[in-house]
């Protein structure tokens, strides 16, 4: 347990010990779906709140490169100084539950990757990944893109759910009046920074 000195509200003298929140370990998987902005915008927001993450692993399918590439028209993703791991890799940590990774957030989540997360098929790292932080009871955030969704969909996100993980599906919101595309795809990133356990401000309705 990491401890740290906060000062008194009563006195302003550091008497008090409170648990400081661990720095997190966090999986970023980006997959063929559509929707690379969403990838684009949870890793420069994860760049900012680098002071709570200990370390980002990310891993993105071919598909997932190809996609960023046709509606991002760029590379940028290679400009992350975060850890790249090849999506065939099984030696990345987080291939083992042994890694403690905290969170894995998949952004966005095609359905062919929901799929083989739901039934086990860990034939890959981001597959292999997911496996693992639910065989470990740790956190699995879903956020899948498609429209309209079968029922083969909707059984599938029932059983991630069932077996612990949270589907946050890439379905904005509208009533923080974004203006623009960065603003609505915002809106789905910052609930999953929240489901995170992440600190950020942000729009809260009734709040701001
Ligand atoms: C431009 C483009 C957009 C796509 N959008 C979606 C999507 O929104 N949802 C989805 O499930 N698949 C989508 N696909 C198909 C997936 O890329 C494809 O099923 C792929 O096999 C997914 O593999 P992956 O999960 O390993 O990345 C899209 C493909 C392309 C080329």
């Amino acid at each position: 347990m990491v401890w740290q000195a906060i000062l008194c509200g009563v006195c302003f003298s550091g008497c008090i010990f409170v648990p400081m929140q661990k720095r997190k370990k966090i999986v970023v998987a980006v997959t063929g779906a559509s929707g690379a902005i969403y990838a684009k915008c949870l890793l420069d927001n994860l760049q900012s709140l680098g002071q709570q993450i200990d370390k980002v692993g990310v891993v993105m399918s071919d598909n997932a490169k190809e996609v960023w590439r046709y509606e991002l028209g760029n590379e940028d993703y290679n400009n992350y100084h975060f850890d790249f791991y090849a999506k065939m890799d099984f030696n990345a940590p987080f291939a083992s539950g042994s890694a403690k990774y905290d969170t894995m957030i998949i952004a966005p989540c095609s359905m062919g990757t929901l799929g083989r997360i739901a039934h086990g098929i860990s034939n890959d790292l981001i597959s292999r990944a997911a496996d693992v932080i639910l065989k470990e009871r740790r956190k699995l955030i879903v956020v899948a893109r498609d429209t309209p969704f079968s029922l083969i969909h909707l059984n599938n996100m029932k059983l991630i759910t069932e077996a612990g993980g949270i589907i946050c599906p890439a379905i904005p919101s509208f009533y923080s009046l974004p203006k623009t595309i960065e603003e609505v795809v915002q809106t789905v990133i910052d609930r999953v920074i929240d489901l995170a356990g992440l600190e950020k401000d942000g729009y809260r309705w009734n709040e701001n």
